[in-house]
């Protein structure tokens, strides 16, 4: 209860424009910036990418940053960015893996103007990545229920024009389970994640030992025989060691080896673990964010652990200064 309540008003102070303005123009060179996020730059992500790759064969997802867009200036930005990404990640040997939420390229605005930004993106992805080999992709994000429809609607319109995609499903949500099954018998790329959004009791498990045991039954789906049999590439993103050991229990069990499919974490967010898969030769990938609009993102991580809550504070009290 008290969880979700810091949870929603952290979701709240994410969205306030006055607080974001605040903290953005205060400076990208706080401790809570530089902890989440890979840069203010393309090159600088890239450069991080590059960094992860070399010391710790951790692969990376780059996701330009600014959610929510209401403004078409603003969307034509997103979108330069995501295409900027795949330019520059082309002339590297990385993987060109980019993250995209549909509110960031003008679903809300217009979905039709989303779905236009979504192919050019895509497109950017595929010429860049030609016959090379690699994870590459569009990874599209997955805001609140209210976008579910709409992005699963987008990720298969674009997947059966043969683009490189992936969709990001939540466990927080009770359909979910009926989306997993329907993603595996397209053979997808299956970005599970908890749900950094809530919702109500009718739509959602709202306790956290629910979402939870909802996790391990769609994990069980993900990492099932018929999952590897029908081309689905599962990929495990969270920072609970618990799921991930179950996750590479259930796919030892079903025949999975390891690289056929991956384990996300933020950049950020125990590190730790996350060079621990990788040293046991488990597929990692960071989902790394750079751009200047990193407020949003920030406090939302915030929101998924109150014991980020001093990090919150020392920035806030840095700002007033
Ligand atoms: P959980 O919250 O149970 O935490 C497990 C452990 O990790 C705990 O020890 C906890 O303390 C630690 N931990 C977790 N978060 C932390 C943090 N911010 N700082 C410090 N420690 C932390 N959500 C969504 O709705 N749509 C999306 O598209 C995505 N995309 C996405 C991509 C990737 C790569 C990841 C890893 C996550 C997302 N999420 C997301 C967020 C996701 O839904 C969820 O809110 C967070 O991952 C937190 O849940 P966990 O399963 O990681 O573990």
């Amino acid at each position: 209860m008290i969880r979700r309540a810091w949870q929603s008003s952290m979701i709240a102070l994410a969205r306030s424009k006055a607080a974001k303005s605040a903290m953005q123009r205060w400076g990208a060179a706080s401790d809570l910036a530089s902890r989440f996020v890979a840069g203010a730059t393309v090159e600088d992500a890239v450069a991080r990418a590059a960094g992860l790759h070399a010391e710790h064969s951790i692969r990376g997802s780059l996701f330009y940053l600014g959610e929510y867009v209401d403004r078409l200036d603003l969307v034509a930005e997103n979108v330069a960015a995501k295409c900027a990404i795949a330019d520059h990640l082309g002339r590297t040997g990385l993987d060109i893996h980019i993250s995209v939420d549909p509110t960031q390229i003008g679903h809300n605005i217009d979905p039709a103007l989303g779905r236009r930004h979504a192919f050019t993106i895509a497109e950017a992805i595929r010429q860049a990545a030609g016959n090379r080999p690699g994870v590459h992709g569009l990874m599209l994000d997955m805001e609140d229920h209210s976008v579910v429809d709409a992005t699963i609607a987008l990720h298969d319109a674009l997947q059966s024009a043969g683009m490189p995609m992936a969709l990001t499903l939540q466990a927080y949500l009770r359909r979910t389970e009926a989306d997993i099954q329907a993603q595996i018998r397209r053979g997808s790329r299956i970005r599970l994640v908890k749900g950094a959004f809530v919702a109500g009791n009718d739509i959602a498990f709202t306790r956290q030992p629910e979402i939870k045991a909802n996790s391990r039954r769609l994990i069980d789906l993900m990492f099932s025989k018929g999952s590897r049999d029908a081309g689905a590439y599962p990929v495990l993103a969270s920072h609970d060691d618990r799921l991930q050991a179950y996750a590479l229990e259930r796919a030892a069990a079903a025949g999975w080896r390891a690289g056929e499919y991956e384990f996300e974490m933020l950049l950020g967010v125990r590190n730790d673990v996350a060079r621990d898969l990788a040293g046991r030769g488990e597929r990692v990938r960071l989902y790394l964010p750079f751009g200047r609009d990193w407020w949003p993102y920030a406090v939302r991580r915030i929101g998924e652990n109150p014991r980020n809550a001093t990090l919150l504070l020392r920035a806030l009290i840095g700002s007033s200064r």
